[in-house]
């Protein structure tokens, strides 16, 4: 199928690449012509697992174009998934405006010829509508087109493998004949696929965001009931996953959740229940929880140290999570800030997101590896559980630091061996 794509993130370039590697033929537009460039040139603009090599492998084919033009992608795609980013309004609300563009631009290149023009951003419920009125005001006479939603699962770090084998795919829509095209972009994956409504498809979307992201705010209220009250999460979540209403998936106590993704959708359903007259206020106690992780681990390690004014601080990882250079909304990136609001001198290191950190953070001193970050450090926090940092000699690591002092706030480090290396060792949800 001759499949378009508008806005070329991580969401429109991971969705455009996997197509093509399915057999489509797909053409990637966005609006900045230096990402497009780069794209032209086989570069991708964002670190993600496997993206590079499928690049690498379709771009010489014919399935994998680029362009800048929407009006081409228009005319190129009997499918145009609109991709572009939905982010926050300080203060609330869903910004719309990229949104809204790129459905007016589509709506002035529309023609005779049917498409299908699916939401695959994250929307407020019923968007679908909004779009249908914008296009139909701007679109000349005969214009045929329907609207659909398909929102998008994945996990960044995991993007690829997620698009190539998705646990679900959700298809919202009224029409027929949208349906018929959108179950043969993903024809081959029949056993996944939920047909909805669209409004439905497009809440799908965002109550997943927020189901998560409260699951991860739970668990970390009760680490800090484990930190007060003797137990360990790591043994309370084990039991509870074990209940198959529960499971075991998303129970992982840490420093809170990052991501452009949870930040913003938790936000956005809690503005959108608003509106439309219902006050999540469970959402606003998501985000209280989640903000207060990162900072209850800041006041562990200057309880610890006593002042931290003039003490090196090691910090280990610096994306939100492992397998991507995405700083956004990072725990990590809010731990250094803080750490250095209060006097300490932050030595960090993460494997990819080094240079998006140093446009933000440039005071903070950057170490070439996990060894030389813990160099003459009074304490080590680990932020973030990339593979390395598992894998470190901590012996070495401990001849390197002025103090052994650790504090690991994903909770992956080995706590006997640390010990008995004459470490001590605090870790979330343990007392
Ligand atoms: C999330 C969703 O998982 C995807 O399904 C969705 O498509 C995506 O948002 C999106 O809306 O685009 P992502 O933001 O890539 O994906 O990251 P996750 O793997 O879900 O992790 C989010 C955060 O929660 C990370 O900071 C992670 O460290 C944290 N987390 C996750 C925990 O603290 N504990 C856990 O048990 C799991």
């Amino acid at each position: 199928m001759r499949i378009s794509i508008i806005g070329s993130g991580h969401v429109g370039l991971v969705t455009g690449v996997c197509f093509a590697e399915r057999g489509h033929t797909v053409l990637c537009v966005d609006h900045d012509p230096a990402k497009i460039k780069a794209l032209k040139a086989g570069k991708a603009p964002f670190y993600e697992p496997g993206l590079q090599e499928l690049l690498d492998k379709h771009r010489s084919g014919k399935l994998l174009q680029f362009s800048a033009s929407t009006p081409e992608a228009v005319e190129f795609g009997e499918v145009i998934f609109i991709c572009v980013s939905t982010p926050n309004i300080p203060g609330g609300g869903v910004d719309m405006r990229y949104f809204e563009s790129v459905s007016r631009d589509i709506a002035r290149a529309l023609t005779g010829k049917y498409r299908v023009i699916v939401e695959k951003s994250t929307v407020p419920v019923k968007t679908s509508e909004r779009v249908r009125e914008c296009i139909e005001r701007y679109a000349k006479k005969g214009a045929k087109f329907d609207v659909a939603s398909n929102p998008e699962f994945l996990r960044e770090g995991m993007a690829v493998h997620d698009a190539l084998n998705p646990d679900r795919i959700v298809i919202g829509t009224a029409s027929k004949q949208a349906e018929q095209l959108l179950r043969k972009v993903y024809a081959g994956f029949e056993s996944k696929l939920l047909t909805t409504s669209i409004q439905s498809a497009e809440l799908i979307k965002l109550a997943s965001n927020a189901y998560l992201a409260m699951r991860v705010s739970f668990v970390n209220a009760v680490s800090r009931i484990c930190e007060l009250g003797g137990a360990d999460i790591d043994e309370v979540t084990k039991g509870m996953g074990l209940d198959p209403r529960i499971g075991p998936h998303f129970l992982k106590a840490g420093l809170g959740y990052g991501g452009s993704c949870f930040s913003k959708d938790v936000e956005g359903m809690y503005h959108m229940a608003g509106e439309l007259g219902y006050s999540m206020n469970l959402l606003k106690e998501v985000q209280r929880i989640n903000e207060d992780q990162w900072l209850h681990m800041v006041s562990r390690v200057e309880k610890e140290l006593w002042v931290l004014s003039g003490k090196t601080v090691a910090l280990w990882g610096l994306s939100f999570k492992p397998g991507t250079d995405d700083i956004r909304e990072a725990p990590a990136v809010k731990v250094a800030r803080e750490l250095t609001k209060r006097g300490a001198i932050v030595r960090a290191y993460d494997p990819h997101a080094m240079e998006n950190v140093k446009k933000i953070l440039p005071d903070l001193t950057f170490a070439k590896n996990a060894l030389d970050a813990a160099k003459g450090a009074d304490a080590l926090v680990l932020c973030t559980e990339w593979q390395e940092f598992l894998e470190q000699d901590m012996a070495k690591v401990k001849a390197v630091m002025n103090v052994p002092l650790v504090f690991d706030g994903r909770n992956v480090l080995k706590a006997g061996a640390l010990k008995r290396l004459g470490f001590t060792y605090h870790a979330v949800g343990k007392s």
